[in-house]
């Protein structure tokens, strides 16, 4: 089972992420375990302060070693063992994408940090095995990546989506490298927009070329190919 830690000074934002969707269904049938660690946790101030000026000078706070530290070594601490990932999430990391949420996916225990403020004290950089990114844009916090990151690869656990791994199979960015086909369901004509002819011909074979055709020209359009 995959069992995954998020660390955060707004558990709080995850809790409809949790209570709902995929990833709540995914919790419920026992294929992974998601904590939520509160940073502020591990102070021991009464503010319970987890950043502090910038050395050298410069706008904004950034998030201080001792509180990252310990909570990256408690963590650990409590895995029984299991290889750990431990991802920093950050604009200056690795690009995510679908190969990583297969390689996540395929993990015994993942960490999140979530960043906030400026960010992190290039030191807390010492802890993670990965810095990774979701897009060349800055967010106020990491909480938004991590959920994103998160809903990406369990999804991809076996039995974690309806259809199963079939369901997956076709999906873009996936072994074909294509971007999925265009897909309908009912009715078959909508305000004067009408489902392929193909689509409703029964013929297997022909869906299939057309299907993979499709996905062709749509991962061409989209300047992937
Ligand atoms: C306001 S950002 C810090 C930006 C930093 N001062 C910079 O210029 O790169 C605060 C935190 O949000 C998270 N974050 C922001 N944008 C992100 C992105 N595109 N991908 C992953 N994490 C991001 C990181 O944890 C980061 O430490």
């Amino acid at each position: 089972m995959l069992e995954i830690d998020i660390i955060s000074v707004h558990p709080g934002m995850f809790r409809g992420f949790l209570e709902e969707s995929i990833v709540a269904r995914a919790v419920k049938k026992g294929l992974c375990r998601i904590r939520m660690r509160d940073l502020r946790d591990y102070t021991h101030d009464k503010h319970r302060k987890v950043d502090d000026k910038p050395y050298g000078g410069g706008p904004g706070m950034l998030m201080a070693c001792p509180p990252w530290f310990e909570a990256v070594e408690s963590v650990l601490s409590e895995n029984g063992g299991k290889r750990s990932r431990i991802v920093m999430t950050s604009p200056a990391g690795v690009r995510f994408d679908q190969r990583m949420a297969a390689e996540f996916s395929k993990e015994e225990h993942l960490v999140f940090m979530c960043g906030h403020y400026e960010g992190f004290d290039k030191r807390i950089e010492t802890l993670a095995t990965d810095l990774v990114s979701i897009g060349d844009f800055v967010m106020t916090g990491g909480e938004l990546a991590a959920a994103a990151m998160v809903d990406a690869t369990v999804r991809l656990l076996p039995s974690a989506i309806g259809g199963g791994m079939a369901a997956i199979a076709d999906e873009s960015f996936g072994a074909s490298g294509l971007l999925e086909h265009p897909q309908y369901t009912h009715p078959p004509e909508f305000r004067g927009m009408k489902v392929p002819e193909v689509l409703l011909s029964g013929d297997h074979a022909k869906i299939e070329r057309w299907r993979k055709a499709e996905a062709l020209e749509a991962t061409r359009k989209a300047g992937r190919r």
